[in-house]
């Protein structure tokens, strides 16, 4: 943002005390291009770098439309939107290449926790304020964003429990675990395991990807034979399940029960199809939010320090009308 005279130091206080003193922007929306793609957009627009983490499940396509979709050059921003397939360096470098294009606000979706103290001093010291979204971070920096938004992923694993606490409690659990040290694999593995912890036989990762689902779930029929319920980290992991499930001629949702957590359009067609048996939402579909978020940073007005989106939960219930009229 040339022409624009932000503050760059102090930012690391409480939101208060972040002071944006004009607004201008320059530059065009890079969509789904490299960091500094650059271009030709208005004065007036808010330059926001996004990182988004991938596109590896359905629950991210929505959610890289739904930022997209809010943070367009009509609403008021340029975008760069850069997705780093998984790769955390791959993020660093995208993080990098925004503080050198002096964006706005950089936003992005961490796929891990830990790593990114570095990087969060570069861009505490170029005074450019973070939004972080979805995933969290655990750093040594201190106040390395403004605000968060995302979902309680601990609620979620809490209220599956409670599902299978109540419906299924002597069921033996294996546990599909999401990305190894994502905010969202941590939490919900935390509040599952605090409600039902007792009843889980075995755990592994399938990385938030359909294919890796099926495969940890291919090796946990002969591991743990006697697992009658998977409790997956996400809709896509649990589809693939169903496809590991079925092959080895089992019935998924009956011989073995699935609860999952996203419910995108194809999880709530599962549990339709009695294939799922449970499943805890966590809603993606929050751009407007983050957008309005946004525009308060930039303007160096106060947000909150979290902003939490709300979920809800399904079973077997759900009608196909439902299911026609999701969204996503
Ligand atoms: O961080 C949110 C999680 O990431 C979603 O549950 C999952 O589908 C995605 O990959």
């Amino acid at each position: 943002m040339k022409g624009f005279n932000r503050a760059r130091t102090g930012l690391a206080g409480a939101v208060a005390t972040f002071t944006i003193l004009a607004l201008a922007a320059c530059g065009s929306s890079g969509d789904g291009g490299d960091a500094g793609d650059g271009g030709e957009g208005g004065d007036d627009l808010i330059r926001v770098g996004f990182s988004q983490l991938g596109a590896e499940s359905g629950w991210r396509t929505a959610n890289t439309e739904s930022v997209k979709a809010s943070l367009s050059e009509e609403n008021g921003f340029d975008l760069t939107f850069v997705d780093a397939q998984q790769k955390q360096e791959n993020q660093i470098k995208a993080l990098r290449d925004f503080i050198a294009q002096d964006v706005d606000v950089i936003a992005f979706s961490p796929v891990i926790e830990t790593g990114w103290d570095e990087v969060l001093q570069e861009i505490k010291d170029s005074g450019i304020p973070v939004v972080l979204v979805d995933r969290t971070v655990d750093t040594t920096v201190d106040d390395p964003y403004v605000t968060w938004i995302g979902a309680d992923f601990k609620a979620e694993g809490t209220t599956a429990g409670e599902w299978v606490k109540e419906n299924a409690p002597d069921a033996k659990i294996f546990e599909l675990q999401g990305t190894l040290g994502s905010g969202a694999q941590v939490d919900r593995e935390e509040g599952f395991g605090e409600v039902v912890g007792d009843q889980i036989i075995g755990k592994a990762s399938g990385n938030f990807t359909r294919a890796e689902g099926k495969t940890a779930v291919e090796a946990a029929l002969q591991a743990y034979p006697d697992m009658t319920m998977i409790f997956t980290h996400n809709d896509d992991m649990g589809l693939g399940a169903i496809e590991a499930i079925e092959a080895a001629g089992k019935k998924p949702g009956v011989d073995i029960q699935i609860v999952s957590v996203d419910g995108v359009r194809d999880g709530l067609q599962a549990l339709v199809d009695k294939k799922f048996n449970y499943v805890v939402e966590c809603n993606p579909v929050f751009g407007d939010q983050l957008a309005e978020l946004i525009e308060k940073v930039a303007a160096g007005e106060d947000v909150p320090k979290e902003t939490i989106v709300i979920d809800k939960a399904f079973d077997q219930t759900i009608t196909q009308e439902e299911v026609d009229a999701r969204a996503y």
